[in-house]
């Protein structure tokens, strides 16, 4: 028999928690102490496994992300909150290939959802910018492109040596994360999608995202549509970013713009992002990496973790609690309870101790 609305509001909502390296571990603590907050009115409350999967567990035994993970995944979990993975002491970032590139591969996360939402307008670097012209999202194909993994090396270290990496984009591919972004851009009324490519020079690759967008923009009259090559997006997004609410691209150009547009939003230390299979178990993680030089000295920011886990609140159905989380770290920046990245005084844990705090006070 199917499940009542109420019943299915109530169900515990099963998390797998992967900290991760460096300051992963820090901020992931604190997006799970505000998390038991939002969640805490709650019928069924959040429940948090954690998993030890990161460079220290790789160097003691060699596990990256073990065998039987994804099937464990995808049968015990609803979703996945993620740290960050990046180790000095693995200079081939073996450990963060299998692990984070993995999980997005074969769990099929074909969404990298990176929102740039400018909090207070003292954190852009921009010059006489506010709040509204920095807010739209990056919508990055998180699945092929050059994260493909295919290529090799030939005759390498000698002085004949060629290496080739493949840039793999399939209709499929393709056709989902534009389709996404028009859907995405009509639940949020967010009115425009910007496609950007470099179809300039990759005529083969990007010729393909070329005649996608030209067919799927067809069937979305309600939505402007609007295509720019990567050069010219990366500077019209500096001089004017008011003018973009959904820029969809392939995932090499969504990984770098996706950290320029943190920065305009106010730095790493607040981006938050989405690895989202719609409907399927997915993994919610800062923008930010492992950040070695900072780490272990209570200095990094959780807002970008904690934002990350509203994200993952969204895509539990849990709206309310999400939009809680949002206006706690959106309070603690405009009122300074931040961590010094932000100009406030707070360490991490006092950052996230802050906002469980204000949660608890003004609950969803
Ligand atoms: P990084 O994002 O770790 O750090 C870049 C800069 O931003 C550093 O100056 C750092 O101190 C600062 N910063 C980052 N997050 C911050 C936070 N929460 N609060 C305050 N300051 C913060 O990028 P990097 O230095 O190029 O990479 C370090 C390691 O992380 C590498 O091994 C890299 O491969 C890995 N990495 C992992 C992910 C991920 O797991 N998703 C993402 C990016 C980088
Ligand atoms: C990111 C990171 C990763 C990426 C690395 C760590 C593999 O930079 O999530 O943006 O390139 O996707
Ligand atoms: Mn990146």
């Amino acid at each position: 028999m199917p499940l009542n609305h109420s019943e299915k509001i109530s169900t515990t909502k099963r998390i797998a928690v992967i900290p991760g390296d460096g300051i992963g571990t820090e901020v992931t603590r604190e997006a799970v102490k505000v998390l038991k907050a939002a969640t805490s009115g709650r019928s069924a409350p959040l429940e948090f496994t954690e998993f030890d999967w990161g460079a220290e567990r790789y160097l003691r035994d060699g596990t990256t992300l073990p065998a039987e993970a994804v099937a464990m995944l995808r049968r015990d979990y609803d979703a996945i909150l993620f740290g960050a993975v990046g180790d000095p002491r693995v200079p081939s970032n073996k450990h963060a290939a299998d692990i984070l590139l993995g999980l997005r591969a074969k769990l099929d996360l074909y969404v990298n959802l990176r929102p740039a939402q400018l909090l207070d307008a003292a954190l852009t670097p921009l010059r006489d910018r506010g709040t509204k012209d920095v807010n739209f999202v990056v919508l990055r194909e998180n699945t092929e492109g050059l994260y493909a993994g295919i290529g090799g090396q030939f005759q390498r270290g000698t002085p004949h040596e060629l290496a080739v990496q493949e840039d793999v984009n399939t209709r499929k591919g393709v056709e989902r994360i534009i389709r996404y972004a028009f859907d995405y851009a009509r639940q949020h009324n967010f009115g425009r999608v910007c496609m950007s490519d470099k179809s300039n020079v990759l005529t083969f690759g990007h010729d393909l995202w070329q005649r996608v967008f030209s067919q799927v923009k067809n069937e979305y009259s309600d939505i402007e549509s609007r295509h720019l090559y990567i050069d010219t997006l990366v500077m019209e997004v500096v001089r004017d970013p008011g003018q973009f609410r959904v820029i969809v691209t392939c995932n090499l150009f969504g990984d770098i713009l996706s950290d320029l547009a943190a920065q305009l939003a106010g730095g790493l230390g607040l981006a938050p992002s989405g690895n989202i299979h719609p409907g399927k178990i997915s993994l919610f993680e800062p923008v930010h990496g492992s950040a070695p030089t900072i780490a272990g000295k209570n200095l990094a920011n959780p807002a970008g973790a904690v934002l990350s886990s509203a994200l993952m609140l969204d895509h539990l159905g849990l709206a309310s609690q999400a939009d809680a989380v949002r206006k706690a770290v959106r309070t603690a920046v405009r009122e300074k309870h931040t961590t010094i990245d932000l100009g406030g005084t707070l360490g991490t844990r006092e950052a996230g101790d802050w906002l469980a705090e204000y949660i608890t006070k003004n609950p969803a």
